[in-house]
């Protein structure tokens, strides 16, 4: 396993995924890329280290000669409307481009004035606008969207749904043009599985699942910060492999007097959380059927729907609701739902 140093800090891992984006990236663009996985498994930090580290030859410099990336994280972006996501995805010339710093050239797709105006004032359509700029570049577009489910529920002129415009317009870049890498991620499932299930979009996409560290990932990793065999084993048993759960544990455990004491507290920490939501958020009803799916992920390790199930849409409604907060994870390619990491399925042994 290798540890690298990234942004002051540890990068884990991630040959595998990696090596994988590398030759995406190396092929010609012809399906949508849906990187999607549990609640904080390090999807957006794969991909930030994949743009700066092996997609551009100096990032600190901007500089790449191969490829031309355009990376927008919607989260934290305030889109109410179709205007605000305008004008957090494009700009114009005009504006000083050397007080740029390199998150905004990243993160905004530069226009000349008189087309960035046109596209404001609603003369020129914006997807139109963008599949040009894509046909000027010369080097090899990617586009990679983070937290693309912030679109959902805007409207253009109150009538063209934009997130259906948006994929339109992925669609067209990679299946038809083949013009343009696009990559989106969410740890939305939910929203995933409408998606998956839009026979066009499954069509024209691969969904490749970033998942926690596996088994042996973290036995080695734990190695490496000095863990012998059965605290490795404790710790695995509460916290699974996902990595800032494993970080946090070796920042704080000097704060308890044993590792089991640590981690006993942090599952009563989660215990609180989803009770709490339990209590506040859901029927009894809910409460009851959340009880039968976390007793079965218990035993099996996950939760399947069976279609046999009378009360099918009842236990979907609250998978999702469980899945929106994030608690519980739907895979939407396997159907499996699972806690969204070890810690909750630990929790819930003290819950059914
Ligand atoms: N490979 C890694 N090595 C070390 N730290 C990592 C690694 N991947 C993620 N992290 C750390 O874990 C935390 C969560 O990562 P990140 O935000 O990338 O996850 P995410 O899957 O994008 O989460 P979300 O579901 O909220 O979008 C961050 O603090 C990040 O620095
Ligand atoms: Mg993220």
């Amino acid at each position: 396993m290798l540890i690298r140093e990234y942004r002051g800090d540890e990068f884990i891992d991630r040959e595998k995924e990696i090596e994988f984006l590398k030759d995406w990236f190396e092929s010609v663009p012809k399906e949508i890329l849906w990187l999607y996985g549990p609640k904080s498994c390090g999807k957006t930090t794969l991909i930030e280290y994949v743009i700066e580290n092996e997609l551009f030859d100096d990032f600190m410099l901007f500089k790449s000669k191969k490829y031309n990336v355009k990376y927008i994280n919607f989260r934290g972006k305030a889109i109410s409307n179709y205007d605000s996501f305008i004008n957090s995805f494009i700009t114009s010339e005009m504006k000083d481009e050397k007080d740029l710093g390199i998150a905004i050239k990243l993160g905004m797709i530069e226009f000349s004035y008189s087309v960035y105006k046109r596209v404001q004032e609603r003369r020129i359509d914006l997807f139109d606008a963008l599949t040009e700029y894509f046909r000027k570049s010369k080097k090899t577009n990617v586009m990679v969207i983070d937290e693309i489910q912030v679109l959902e529920d805007i409207y253009i002129n109150s009538e063209r749904e934009l997130i259906k415009e948006f994929l339109n317009l992925c669609v067209r870049l990679t299946k038809e043009l083949h013009l343009c890498h696009v990559v989106i991620l969410s740890s939305n499932t939910i929203f995933i599985n409408r998606i998956y299930n839009e026979a066009k979009l499954k069509m024209t996409s691969e969904f490749k699942k970033i998942d926690h560290l596996n088994k042996d990932m973290a036995y080695e990793y734990l190695g490496v910060k000095g863990f012998s065999e059965e605290e490795k084993e404790l710790i695995w048993e509460y916290l699974g492999g996902c990595i800032p759960r494993l970080q946090k544990m070796i920042r704080k455990k000097a704060q308890f007097s044993t590792l089991k004491e640590y981690l006993e507290n942090e599952v009563e920490l989660a215990k609180s959380e989803v009770k709490f939501f339990m209590l506040k958020k859901c029927s009894h009803k809910e409460i009851e059927i959340f009880k039968q799916i976390i007793k079965e992920i218990l035993k099996k390790g996950y939760y399947c729907l069976d279609e046999e199930n009378k009360q099918k849409d009842e236990y979907m409604s609250v998978i999702e609701k469980f899945s929106q907060i994030e608690i519980l994870f739907f895979d939407p390619l396997t159907l499996k739902v699972t806690g969204n990491n070890r810690l909750y399925e630990k929790s819930f042994e003290k819950l059914t």
